[in-house]
């Protein structure tokens, strides 16, 4: 987490700070500040929102400058406080240093530094960086960095100024994303694009280690022992508008609308008229039939997903899938095999945890086939394969639009993957495909239940506790509802295989208790109108979701959403929708702030 930017060149650096910190935001907001060079180096930093620092900016008056360096905070070591925002300073004054990431050994070289006669002023990791960058300066950043680079253990991702080169700016990254931007204007660094696109489309993709000397008339690019390096130009073709709010009132509402249409970018290049297109992979058709075992790893939303991944895969291909949380994935000494593949999920392509169980599958010789969101992300660069999900920027703090590509993607490989094992008669892809090509004017039909699920949202925003309870791919419908519902309201919500509630939790049901039930499969409908009735004879209310010509729910629910008909392992496309509805209009209603929620970011760089 935490958002870096940095600037020099020609234009009055504070805006162009203050502006990237702003497309930052969705990756902290415990603090932010900048530093810039004003007769020497300038920090100004405030705990809070952006909006503090540039309200303590206001009125400390702007200083004129065209070189600086900017941080948006996710609080890791050390508290929210004005003391702890980045940039971090070294006691002489003359480093600044901005860092997203964690550097692991910074107690031990804190200790080192004390003894040298350095005194620290805050409780985080950073400051390590910008007093052990003081200590080894001899005048030259880029010889200095090396050293320092040499020293630190972790995650990060660093950009910083000398007091005595007001002409040139440093960064390096690991493990943490930076991409370096290029303009006539001057150059750039930050740690997403959004941050940068209103200056330029040019960016360098930094790799592990690489280190960038920015001055304003161009960048250079070295390696680890301080070798030149060069490298291809990244062009962004994107829209700036895809990163603006387009006229909602939140992201997250702009990115649950433009599902049709990211559905359409990811799923239709992907059919022909001959099936699936998936040439971009590598697998061979061999290593596709003899695929033992898939491991699907990710976190969080995309981890639901997976739950979705693992049920279709196995459904349509016969392989045995297992599906793991990344951060547990990694520890528990997973048992890979030659014959298997792993498949990663990741919206940014940088959740530190997910990076790492890459890592770790491809250390042990696994061949990975990653579904990012993110061109040019860590994840899909480290992947031997990688199937972009072309969703177009996510900002809001909840996926909507990420997950519901993500499982758009998994249907195509798992498709794709029957059709070469042989798993899939001819008449069933062929009506899986139809599925496929419905699939966004489907998404637009579903998405006209806004007004309905507005106005349940009104009636249930109150409630204590919500129960969201399906079987199947419900289930992995309820649990991605309960995390969003809880995410951005601040509900307690916790989602239930709908046969397991009666072994213990259906005891925290009582009089006027919401419960959610989503009931879209239909050789479990029955199962789920049985165990409406158990919680309706114990005072819930009940909320379900159904597919159009079930009515039998109206009898039992109190209220019934409807879904179109598809093909059962299509509904988790559409059942989750109806929940993104109503997770945003119950947020808005209890005043959260939807899309920056409390304690959160976007993007999870730190384990
Ligand atoms: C929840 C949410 C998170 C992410 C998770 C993984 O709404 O967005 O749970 O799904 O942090 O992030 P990515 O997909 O970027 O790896």
């Amino acid at each position: 987490m935490c958002g870096i930017v940095g600037y020099i060149g020609n234009e009055e650096a504070v805006p162009v700070l203050l502006n990237g910190l702003a497309k930052l935001e969705y990756r902290g907001y415990d603090s932010a500040g900048i530093s810039v060079y004003h007769d020497g180096i300038c920090t100004i930093k405030a705990k809070g929102r952006l909006a503090v620092l540039s309200d303590k900016i206001v009125g400390e008056g702007t200083v004129s400058s065209h070189v600086g360096i900017g941080h948006t905070r996710w609080a890791t070591h050390g508290a929210p406080s004005d003391r702890n925002s980045h940039p971090h300073n070294s006691q002489s004054g003359k480093i600044s240093v901005v860092h997203n990431g964690i550097i692991e050994n910074y107690m031990e070289l804190k200790a080192f530094l004390e003894e040298n006669g350095y005194h620290f002023v805050s409780e985080t990791d950073t400051e390590v960086v910008a007093q052990l960058f003081d200590f080894y300066y001899d005048g030259d950043p880029i010889g200095t960095l090396q050293k320092v680079i040499k020293k630190i253990r972790g995650a990060y991702a660093l950009a910083i100024m000398c007091n005595d080169h007001p002409d040139s700016l440093v960064a390096v990254r690991k493990d943490s994303p930076l991409l370096v931007g290029l303009s006539h204007d001057g150059n750039y660094v930050a740690s997403d694009i959004p941050a940068l696109l209103e200056y330029t489309r040019d960016y360098y993709l930094l790799n592990e280690n690489e280190i960038v000397l920015l001055t304003k008339e161009g960048v250079t690019l070295y390696d680890l022992d301080g070798n030149q390096i060069q490298k291809d130009i990244f062009h962004v073709t994107w829209d700036i508008d895809a990163a603006e709010k387009g006229g909602y009132d939140y992201f997250m509402m702009k990115e649950i609308m433009e599902q049709p249409q990211a559905l359409r970018k990811t799923v239709f290049p992907r059919l022909t008229e001959k099936g699936i297109n998936l040439e971009a992979l590598s697998l061979t058709e061999e290593e596709i039939k003899n695929f033992n075992r898939i491991h699907i790893v990710a976190c969080g939303s995309a981890w639901h997903a997976g739950i979705v991944g693992r049920y279709v895969l196995e459904e349509v291909c016969r392989v045995p899938v297992e599906v793991d949380i990344a951060s547990e994935f990694r520890y528990r000494n997973p048992i890979l095999n030659k014959n298997d593949l792993c498949i990663i999920i990741s919206q940014s392509g940088e959740t530190a945890d997910t990076l790492a169980a890459l890592r770790e599958a491809k250390k042990q010789g696994v061949k990975v086939l990653s579904i990012v969101n993110v061109v040019g992300s860590s994840i899909a660069r480290e992947s031997d394969d990688v199937l972009y999900t072309w969703a177009g920027p996510e900002i809001a703090v909840a996926t909507t639009k990420g997950y519901t590509t993500q499982l758009s993607m998994l249907y195509l490989v798992a498709l794709y993957f029957a059709k070469v094992r042989g798993t899939i008669g001819e008449e069933r892809l062929q009506q899986c495909l139809e599925e496929l090509r419905l699939l966004p004017e489907k998404t637009s039909e579903v998405l006209k239940l806004d007004a309905g699920m507005k106005e349940l949202a009104k009636k249930y925003a109150q409630s204590q506790d919500v129960f969201i309870i399906g079987r199947g791919l419900d289930y992995a419908a309820a649990m991605e509802s309960s995390l969003k519902l809880k995410e951005i309201s601040y509900i307690h919500s916790e989602a239930y295989a709908a046969g397991e509630l009666k072994h213990g939790t259906i005891s925290l049901i009582e009089e006027g208790t919401l419960v959610i039930a989503i009931a879209t499969q239909e050789k479990l409908f029955e199962k789920l109108v049985s165990n409406v009735k158990e919680v309706k004879a114990r005072g819930a209310n009940v909320i379900a979701i159904a597919i159009e010509d079930s009515h039998a729910m109206e009898d039992v629910a109190d209220e019934v959403i409807y879904l179109p008909k598809s093909a059962d392992i299509f509904t988790s496309s559409y059942n989750v929708l109806p929940m993104q509805l109503f997770a945003y209009y119950t947020a808005v209603e209890r005043g959260c702030d939807v899309d920056k929620p409390r304690n959160l970011a976007k993007s999870v760089t730190v384990e």
